[in-house]
């Protein structure tokens, strides 16, 4: 497993519970990796730092899963085929759906797939007027990879045309933004929808639905997400069926007929309007952060079979199946985050909340200094409760929460509450 955040730690503790999986070796892993889970004994857990080619090579894994966009977009698992490995991740090729939002809409125009209208400016001679042939004011997204920043949703044309002119000047994300699309906005909730593929065959997991903002009630700055919950009770059987349909389909059948069959984790970022349209506003190339701590808790079934048949093409599509259960994962973020996180803050607590039934802490930004366990991240943990009801789940992750302590911490205390009543009024 190629990754380090809490997605990897959630990811890796699902393998070493599937009965396919022998062993997990994670590269570079992190602190809560590092504390090896008795429950599974024998089966073990290792964090190896080096070059995830080398290490895949040296420990002669049987399959690599790797995490994050950015060794995907790089290439990463082009060059571990290219070593003999089994890889569950797209190639660099494929992994454009995520590395270029300019190829992505272009692809999704091609392919029928519904998304908001958009415009892509590679000059700045182009862009007054791009910006102009918009009702009101365009959602300014940075072409390239800028682990979620390179979004601006302006409210007015000044603000829009302020952002885009950063962004194509190179001052704001180098090379990423000097290719910019201008999009529509689009209202409504959004959800995050995952397929796990074999570049032909696909297995939808449960429906999720992160919290950007950093505060209650959706105020405060965007972040990498501050808590999750799944199964969404907005998508409904009949929803997720025309996501199948309207989505899923069209895209990995023009993957495969454009020569670049996906082969991993699809994850479609969705717009469900107030007439229940689906809108396609990105997709990424892998797991979700915080979307798949819950996503895992909420399914049954062999992940290890299920990745390993993904990666060789030969997936079975009843290797996952939903299970009846709902999960609540919120995010323990340090303070000054997303500014400025403070890091080195002790950290306490974590075995007594681990100690609730069916809660598990999944660690992002920590590091161990001498006996303690302390932050060193933006968010630094993710603290995960499943359950029968989605009220339980929420409940329990909420007292897990009450138990963990380090300084300056920040949470939201809604994460979740509004998933019934959504915001489709
Ligand atoms: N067309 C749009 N209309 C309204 N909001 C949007 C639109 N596109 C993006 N957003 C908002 O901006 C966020 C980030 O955009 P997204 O395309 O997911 O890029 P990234 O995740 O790479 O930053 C979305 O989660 C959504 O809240
Ligand atoms: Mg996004």
């Amino acid at each position: 497993m190629v990754g380090s955040g809490g997605r990897e730690h959630a990811l890796a503790l699902r393998l070493l519970a599937s009965e396919s999986v022998g062993e997990v070796v994670v590269t570079p892993g992190n602190a809560g990796m590092r504390m090896a889970p008795q429950r599974f004994a024998p089966k073990v857990l290792r964090s190896v730092a080096g070059n995830p080619v080398e290490v895949a090579v040296h420990e002669a894994v049987d399959l690599v899963v790797i995490g994050p966009e950015v060794p995907l977009c790089a290439g990463l698992a082009d060059e571990l085929a290219a070593r003999g490995l089994t890889v569950f991740g797209p190639t660099r090729a494929a992994a454009q759906l995520e590395g270029s939002k300019a190829f992505m809409k272009d692809f999704a125009v091609r392919h029928g797939i519904r998304t908001a209208r958009h415009e892509v400016v590679r000059a700045s001679g182009e862009l007054e007027q791009a910006v102009q042939r918009f009702g009101e004011a365009p959602v300014v997204k940075a072409d390239g990879l800028c682990a979620g920043k390179g979004v601006v949703v302006a409210e007015s044309a000044s603000e829009a045309l302020d952002a885009a002119r950063g962004m194509l000047s190179g001052e704001a994300f180098g090379d990423a933004g000097k290719t910019l699309v201008l999009e529509e906005r689009v209202e409504g909730a959004e959800l995050s929808l995952h397929a796990l593929s074999d570049g032909e065959r696909f297995v939808l997991l449960p429906a999720a639905q992160d919290h950007k903002r950093l505060l209650d009630g959706d105020r405060g700055p965007n972040t990498g997400g501050m808590g999750t919950h799944a199964p969404a009770p907005l998508a409904t059987p009949e929803l997720v069926e025309r996501a199948r349909r309207e989505i899923f389909e069209p895209a990995l059948r023009g993957m495969a007929a454009e020569g670049n069959p996906f082969r991993g984790a699809l994850f479609a970022g969705l717009m469900v309007t107030p007439a229940r349209e689906l809108v396609l506003l990105e997709f990424n190339v892998r797991f979700g952060d915080p979307e798949t701590q819950v996503m895992l808790a909420t399914i049954d079934g062999d992940l290890g079979d299920a990745l390993d048949g993904a990666a060789r093409g030969a997936l079975d599509p009843a290797a996952l199946a939903p299970a009846a259960r709902h999960a609540v994962c919120i995010v323990l973020a340090a303070h000054g985050y997303p500014e400025k996180p403070r890091t080195g803050d002790a950290i306490s607590g974590l075995d007594a909340a681990e100690a609730l039934e069916d809660v598990s802490v999944l660690h992002a930004g920590t590091a161990v200094s001498g006996d303690a366990i302390v932050t060193a991240g933006g968010r630094v943990l993710g603290v995960r409760a499943s359950a029968p009801t989605l009220t339980d789940a929420r409940e329990r992750a909420y007292a897990a929460v009450g138990r963990i302590q380090f300084d300056g911490v920040q949470f939201r205390r809604d994460i979740a509450a509004r998933a019934f009543g959504e915001i489709l009024s």
